[in-house]
């Protein structure tokens, strides 16, 4: 069976509990020639559930206990199910039909005999590795954009990424960095990756899911990071056609992908901007945001994109805004989506702290609520016309304090 290789520099992870009946050297010699760099041991169960909540592994071997009794397997279970792409193979000295069957509900699609005999682990490792695991999921693709720099775009992609991984299904969520100018994802989580936008832009015509995998970050809170490109080092930006092909390997491998972007047109902007479910248009509620929020809705409409592919976000909504929304609405000739309110003490601390929003400030933040109530709205998590009623009653609300309506 042909076997991918894997570039040079990017090897993939096999992460191994100990006890599983395959000799070190046995799985080495296995899976080098697959594109594996060594085997990295794992002393539990447990151990491994640790690690997979910071790594992602492209493949794993556990041992299955009898029955797939005991919290410490239900814990990997569960840890395993938020990383599709990942294959996992069960060992357990006997093959009785409580084991194997708890294998297969755990996600572990292949279950071999302990000790490993040969044979069987070579033909395991091709049936996962040359069909995938990953199931071929689409995810759904937001892109965060603003005409107007400092609005709180890269906010709003933060928090919005946090937030969708929180959902209770727990998805996978990948949140991309195409901008080149502001603070960036990162400096806001004070992150200092090995490999970011820089490295995948000079590999664009030779991208593929291991490669993506192994230079994405995936944060402690859950959320899987591509950073722009280092500002000292950055290259040329891509294409939009390397931008879109990367863009679609990501929403093979995510449930959700987010992506904040420049404030102009330019290549990666315009990919991520076609490739969209849905593009978050952030604006404020003063004349010179609606003014470019107007030009922009006049350019997507140029660009063919249909109204249901923009929501139109306001920021840091509070009653001392200089246009009350319902005006705003007049002007832009559309109907504001979402409102966030103006949570600076919130926000600020999270940027000083280089946290996310939500583990910087308390669940009941009005930021963090308001875009807790987003990601579920845009999910299909929230009934939208109950959203849409809460918006409203607010919109009247406001209209009478502002003497409108
Ligand atoms: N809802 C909010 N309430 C209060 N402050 C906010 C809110 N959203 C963003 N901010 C603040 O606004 C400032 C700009 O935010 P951010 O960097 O996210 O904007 P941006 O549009 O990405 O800017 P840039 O053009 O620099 O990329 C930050 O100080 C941030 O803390
Ligand atoms: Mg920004």
């Amino acid at each position: 069976m042909p076997v991918t290789p894997t570039p040079p520099g990017f090897r993939k992870l096999a992460l191994v509990v100990h006890g599983t009946g395959a000799p070190d050297d046995l799985l080495n010699e296995v899976l080098s020639v697959r594109g594996f760099g060594p085997v990295v041991m794992v002393a539990s169960l447990v151990e491994l559930t640790a690690q997979l909540r910071t790594r992602v592994p492209s493949l794993v071997i556990v041992p299955v206990p009898p029955g797939g009794a005991g919290s410490e397997f239900a814990s990997f279970q569960q840890e395993l199910r938020r990383h599709p792409g990942t294959a996992a193979i069960g060992t357990s000295p006997s093959k009785d039909a409580d084991t194997v069957l708890a294998a297969m509900r755990a996600g572990i699609p292949e279950f071999l005999v302990s000790p490993i005999d040969r044979l069987e682990l070579e033909v395991a490792l091709s049936r996962l590795l040359s069909h995938g695991t990953a199931s071929q999921q689409h995810g759904q693709l937001f892109t965060v954009y603003t005409a107007k720099g400092g609005l709180g775009a890269s906010t709003l992609a933060l928090s919005l990424a946090w937030a969708l991984a929180h959902l209770p299904s727990r998805p996978s969520v990948a949140l991309v960095d195409f901008s080149t100018t502001g603070a960036g994802v990162r400096v806001m989580l004070d992150l200092k990756p090995l490999y970011d936008l820089g490295s995948v832009a000079s590999r664009a015509d030779r991208l593929d899911r291991e490669f993506l995998r192994s230079v994405m970050v995936k944060h402690e809170q859950g959320v899987h990071v591509l950073a722009a490109a280092d500002e000292l080092d950055a290259g040329d930006p891509m294409s939009v056609e390397a931008a879109g092909r990367l863009l679609e390997l990501l929403r093979q491998e995510h449930t959700y992908v987010v992506v904040d972007t420049d404030h102009h047109f330019g290549d990666q902007t315009i990919a991520a901007l076609d490739a969209a479910d849905r593009i978050l248009l952030l604006t404020q509620l003063d004349v010179s945001a609606l003014r470019s929020t107007q030009r922009t809705l006049g350019v997507f409409a140029r660009l063919g994109y249909p109204e249901t592919k923009v929501n139109v976000v306001v920021n840091r909504q509070s009653e001392r805004d200089a246009i009350p929304a319902a005006d705003a609405e007049r002007v832009i000739g559309r109907r504001i989506d979402f409102k966030l309110p103006n949570d600076y003490a919130s926000c600020a601390d999270a940027i000083t702290y280089g946290r996310f929003v939500q583990e910087q400030a308390p669940a009941t933040a009005p930021v963090v609520t308001a875009v807790a109530r987003m990601a579920a709205t845009l999910t299909g998590n929230l009934d939208a016309a109950a959203g849409d009623r809460g918006a409203r009653s607010q919109g009247s609300r406001l209209s009478r304090l502002f003497g409108r309506g």
